[in-house]
């Protein structure tokens, strides 16, 4: 195909890549070019034990189907290990263009049973391991003249969900990571968006529970055709599109699953303003013109939205 996009020359490393979505963005990377650094620990969905399986069986899979990639089995869970994944790409390759945060592990409890032993490790993998990953990969980027970094966030955490207070609390945070990156990398040529994926995975099994559970057998084959609809290939495609550098957008959440996918994005209402005499009381009075959704706005970032404030306090008070 003429206009078919490829990564030719370019090295891709994707954290989690053993299993699940991290393998199907493995697979795509590598069938369109790019030398991958096939990440995973190989451990078990609560982010216990070990296994170097994992990530070689994914590369052996690259491999035979002609493409190249290179097995790394650290832990992304720790400044060493993010840094160890690094050196392994540009040991192997010599360069990194391409980073994908994806490696996750789940520990879901109601919030009063949340203590740190559900907490801690989850915040480590998901939001401080994509930390730990992108520090010395955007070092090896900003000496490069550019890279792109694609994120891994999660409606449960965007949206909200019951049980996934440590979950959500890391993937909010790797919004906000992805939001203040896309800004700071406009001066690097870095570009850094995420994804929130539905993809039919281990973890995705373990969150909605055993099909057994429900009991109206309409509703059980309705659910098993939508699981069955949620092939993780079908969520790389727009991974691969953001990781492009044909692909404009920076700081911004694609929800994807199933062959859909749409934008997510966080909205201005016009609101109100009651100037220099807001009380309580007009708070209350104007509630459904602060949440009133027509005309909202998408701040870019910061910025924009200060002029947004500025602006509004300037024209005064609206009665
Ligand atoms: P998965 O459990 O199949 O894959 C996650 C992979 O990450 C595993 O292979 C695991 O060994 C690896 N991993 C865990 N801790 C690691 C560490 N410290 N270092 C290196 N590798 C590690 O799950 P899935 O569904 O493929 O998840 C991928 C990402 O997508 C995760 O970030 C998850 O939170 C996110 N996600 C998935 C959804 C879905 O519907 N499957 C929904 C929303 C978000």
């Amino acid at each position: 195909m003429p206009d078919e996009l490829n990564f030719d020359g370019k090295v891709a490393v994707i954290t989690g890549a053993g299993g699940g979505l991290g393998r199907a963005h493995a697979l795509l990377f590598a069938s369109r070019g790019a030398k991958v650094v096939v990440n995973d620990v190989g451990g078990s969905l609560a982010g216990e034990g070990s296994d170097a399986g994992p990530a070689q069986s994914v590369v052996d899979e690259i491999t035979a189907l002609g493409g190249e990639a290179t097995a790394d089995t650290h832990s992304i869970a720790t400044v060493e290990g993010g840094r160890g994944l690094i050196d392994t790409a540009t040991a192997a390759y010599g360069r990194l263009d391409i980073l994908v945060n994806n490696a996750g592990i789940l520990r879901n409890a109601a919030f009063e049973d949340m203590d740190e032993q559900h907490l801690e490790p989850v915040l480590d993998v998901h939001l401080r391991g994509a930390f730990f990953v992108t520090r010395p990969a955007w070092n090896v980027m900003r000496a490069q003249g550019g890279g792109r970094i694609v994120n891994t966030t999660s409606g449960a955490g965007l949206l909200g969900a019951p049980g996934f207070s440590n979950y959500g609390s890391a993937k909010g945070g790797v919004y906000g990571l992805t939001r203040v990156l896309a800004v700071e990398g406009v001066k690097y040529n870095i570009k850094v968006n995420a994804i929130a994926p539905f993809a039919a995975t281990r973890m995705l099994s373990d969150s909605m529970g055993e099909p057994t559970e429900v009991s109206d057998p309409a509703a059980l084959a309705q659910m098993q055709a939508i699981v069955a609809a949620l092939d993780p290939s079908l969520v790389s495609p727009v991974v691969a599109y953001l990781a492009h550098e044909d692909c404009p957008a920076t700081g911004e959440i694609y929800t994807v699953g199933g062959g859909q996918v749409s934008r997510f994005f966080l909205a201005r209402t016009q609101g109100y303003v009651g100037g220099h005499t807001l009380s309580l009381e007009d708070v209350r009075d104007h509630w459904d013109d602060i949440r009133d959704e027509k005309d909202y706005t998408v701040p870019a970032d910061t910025g924009d939205e200060s002029q947004s404030v500025f602006a509004a306090i300037a024209r005064g008070r609206v009665t």
